[in-house]
């Protein structure tokens, strides 16, 4: 470590600014996905521009951008050599935030699909215009009906979704056919890494753009969506030539701990909390059982499908899911997801880390309050009502374990590790 940044890190120890509340101004695009942040009183000096481009995601932290970045920010304005490790990268918008911030990113989920995007976000080394050729070609396919249309692909002059089979479908047979011949095109070309994944993102994201869900493939709906009649039209994603060395991970958590480097700064945790309700099944909240369509078209291995929605067999309850999205308590008395949080906090060794949280996940308050102040010292909290777009800064005392039984409020906890 350089030792300008050890002053720096010197410097973030002293004590933070405590501002009340604070509105961010903000214009949100939803065709482009685009967070555009106008005025951010004493968030960030000047305007800034976060765009950053994902498919629809349970729990994408899209809104929490700027104030992820600007916590961030905190610890060194200089971001030069500030290593950043994003262990649950999800849609990857927090990695692609850090990354176009100039962060170096080792960006982590155990999701296959997040791989393939952060390889196409954080690997790619070449002007977007470099993959034009590769899109156009792929768009000008001719459509075959294959196994994805066998299995997701519905009739357009059906009013309900379905082909005849009873079930619901994703999309109209006219794109699955699209996406048959694209997918099977994408192995033939034998691309190397970046390109494969830049195809296989701009596939997905231009399947996402034209499906027929509530923004998730645990079911479908009974009526086809408006945008499902459109045609699929794959695009070179928003991608920027990447200055710094970043890295993929396709790890659980915790062997993704283990490999790191000891120069990672601040590590942004966004697990997959669940919900407190007891009785909710866990399959409604497993991202490998929601998004396991996009996990199908990078594999490519036609996997075996069971239910209504058609999920990959591996998606099971009985197989599938993460300790962070068990419901259930544990010998201990404990929920099984906050002794999987507390390990987090135990095994992580970077200087700082950001965790999010929202109201109504599965660790109890006290227990998620013990477990951020047994391993490091809270230096700021954040609150923000997703809803109203405003953020409050908390005391880093127990302040904010007071109102998050109440709905709709995102915290941010950052930590330095003691
Ligand atoms: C709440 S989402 C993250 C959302 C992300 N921050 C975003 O903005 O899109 C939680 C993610 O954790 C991943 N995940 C769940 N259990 C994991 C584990 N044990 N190791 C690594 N990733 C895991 C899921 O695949 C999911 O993408």
């Amino acid at each position: 470590m350089g030792n300008h940044l050890l002053k720096r890190l010197e410097e973030k120890s002293q004590k933070y600014p405590v501002d009340r509340e604070q509105r961010l101004v903000y214009t949100w695009d939803n065709t482009k996905d685009t967070l555009t942040i106008l005025q951010s009183a004493s968030i960030m000096n000047g305007n800034i521009s976060s765009s950053t481009q994902a498919v629809k995601y349970a729990g994408s932290k899209l809104k929490l951008l700027p104030y992820i970045l600007s916590m961030s920010q905190k610890v060194s304005e200089n971001i030069d050599n500030i290593t950043v490790f994003d262990g649950f990268s999800g849609s990857t918008r927090v990695s692609q935030l850090y990354a176009k911030s100039g962060y170096t990113v080792y960006a982590n989920d155990s999701a296959s699909y997040s791989r393939v995007f952060n390889t196409a976000f954080l690997l790619n080394s070449k002007p977007p215009e470099a993959y034009q050729g590769l899109i156009d070609h792929l768009n000008a396919l001719k459509p075959v009906e294959g196994w994805f249309t066998e299995h997701y692909g519905g009739d357009a002059f059906n009013k309900a979704s379905c082909n005849g089979d009873g079930l619901k479908k994703p999309w109209q047979r006219k794109n699955t056919a699209k996406l048959d011949a694209i997918r099977e095109e994408i192995d033939r070309l034998n691309l190397d890494e970046v390109s494969r994944a830049v195809a296989l993102t701009s596939l997905i994201l231009a399947l996402d753009r034209v499906d027929s869900t509530l923004g998730h493939f645990a079911a479908y709906l009974n009526d086809w969506s408006v945008r499902s009649y459109r045609d699929l039209l794959l695009e070179v994603p928003a991608l920027w030539v990447n200055q710094r060395r970043n890295v993929v991970m396709h790890d659980d958590i915790f062997d993704a701990l283990r490999q790191l480097p000891d120069n990672i700064i601040i590590a942004y945790f966004d697990p997959p909390y669940g919900s407190n309700n007891e009785k909710m099944p866990p399959s409604r909240i497993r991202y490998a059982s929601y998004y396991h369509i996009w996990t199908t078209i990078c594999l490519n291995d036609r996997p075996e499908l069971f239910g209504k929605a058609g999920r990959r067999a591996d998606t099971s309850d009985a197989i599938a899911g993460s300790v962070f999205e068990d419901f259930r308590k544990g010998a201990s008395g404990r929920f099984i997801a906050t002794e999987a949080l507390e390990k987090l906090i135990k095994e992580t060794r970077s200087d700082y880390i950001i965790l999010s949280y929202s109201s109504g996940g599965r660790a109890t308050t006290d227990e998620l309050n013990e477990v951020l102040n047994m391993y490091g010292k809270i230096v700021e909290i954040k609150k923000i009502d997703y809803k109203k777009n405003i953020m409050a800064t908390m005391k880093w005392t127990n302040d904010w374990a007071k109102d998050v039984a109440e709905k709709n409020y995102e915290y941010l906890f950052m930590m330095e590790r003691i």
